[in-house]
């Protein structure tokens, strides 16, 4: 069984080709020019994918040595997104489903995501906690099984990964900002700055992390000579281990309270933000001392990518799932994915 999966939901395009459950090409061309702007600009970014998109399903079909009428089915994302890149993704996906007459399997960018540990082995076993991390959202899920997902709780306002982009902008450091402040805080103190916790004491797993941006923000104020920042590098440093401490220890702290109350043995952190440095050595201590299993994606799957794409619609394929062209793409996460009683 060979799949072509699409991803096209913001600014990267990417095609993967999966084999009977195995990674045989994951090709992605990410739009770098979107850091002029400080951010992507969506208009620009549709219009990008539409260059690339067949070039890339071309070049995953070429690296996997597939021909296109060996395909058995091809999957596209269909949402959340950007609604003008999803539709470019999506609308190749369902003609060359068509056109070929196989099965077109929609995938929703999120559950691709809790599966991108699937790309490896071992990978978790159910049920397994997912800890989504990525620019867009910050969810902690219960995965009982393929479509069965019970969302214990998600943020209220800001996605860790957008506190990262967005206090990396208020210090000038360009987008997106997670990599480079991973990359500062190595050399920073973690403790410089007591910065909040936003509900880390909450009995729930909901997860805020706007009021911690503004503290940064104040303190930056704060610092300012006549209104102009100019940071040492140990200051500079300093601030950002000390924001990243605060993500972390959130993070960490919810995702290992869920494991040991619902007895769960396995955790999976996907999404951008996985692939942070001190949130993964944390994690890995936090598992090693309360008897849970760590899984991280590689870092090429756990920022956006077709690989996990192709990989979630093998896994649907073998529980039977069937195709649909009836397949809208949407812009926001929906409530579709969860249910209470899975
Ligand atoms: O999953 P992703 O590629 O795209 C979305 O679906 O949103 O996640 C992108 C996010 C960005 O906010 C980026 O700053 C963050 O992941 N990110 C990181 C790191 N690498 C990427 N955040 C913290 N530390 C990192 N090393
Ligand atoms: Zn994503």
């Amino acid at each position: 069984m060979t799949i072509l999966g699409i991803e096209s939901s913001c600014d990267e395009t990417s095609a993967a080709i999966v084999t009977d459950g195995v990674l045989r090409s994951n090709i992605i061309s990410s739009q770098y020019f979107h850091t002029e702007y400080g951010g992507v600009v969506p208009e620009l970014a549709s219009r990008a994918h539409l260059r690339s998109v067949l070039p890339i399903v071309r070049e995953a079909l070429h690296e996997a040595q597939v021909d296109v009428s060996e395909l058995n089915a091809v999957a596209a994302t269909q949402g959340p997104g950007l609604i003008g890149s999803l539709l470019v993704g999506l609308n190749v996906g369902k003609s060359l489903s068509v056109s070929l007459g196989i099965p077109f399997i929609p995938i929703h960018h999120i559950e691709a995501h809790l599966f991108s540990t699937f790309l490896q082995d071992p990978h978790p076993a159910f049920p397994f906690l997912g800890l989504v991390v990525s620019g867009g959202h910050t969810l902690l899920v219960r995965v009982n099984g393929i479509g069965r997902y019970e969302l214990l709780g998600s943020t209220i306002d800001d996605a860790a990964g957008e506190a990262f982009d967005k206090v990396a902008k208020m210090m000038g450091l360009g987008f997106p900002g997670g990599p480079v402040m991973d990359r500062l805080a190595s050399q920073g103190n973690p403790r410089a700055h007591a910065f909040p916790r936003p509900l880390l004491d909450s009995d729930d797993y909901r997860f805020s992390f706007s009021g911690l941006k503004t503290s940064v923000l104040y303190h930056l104020r704060r610092i300012a000579r006549d209104g102009v920042l100019d940071l040492t590098d140990t200051e500079r440093n300093d601030i950002c281990a000390s924001f990243q401490a605060a993500v972390v220890d959130v993070l960490v702290g919810k995702a290992a309270r869920a494991a040991v109350e619902h007895g769960i043995h396995d955790i999976a952190i996907v999404g951008g933000v996985s692939a942070n440095s001190e949130l993964q050595r944390r994690l890995r201590g936090a598992g090693e001392r309360n008897g849970f299993r760590v899984f991280i994606p590689d870092l090429i799957y756990s920022t956006d990518n077709a690989a996990m794409v192709a990989r979630l619609a093998s896994l649907k394929l073998e529980t039977n799932a069937e195709g649909t062209l009836n397949a809208p793409a949407f812009a926001r996460i929906g409530d579709t994915l969860f249910d209470a009683h899975s």
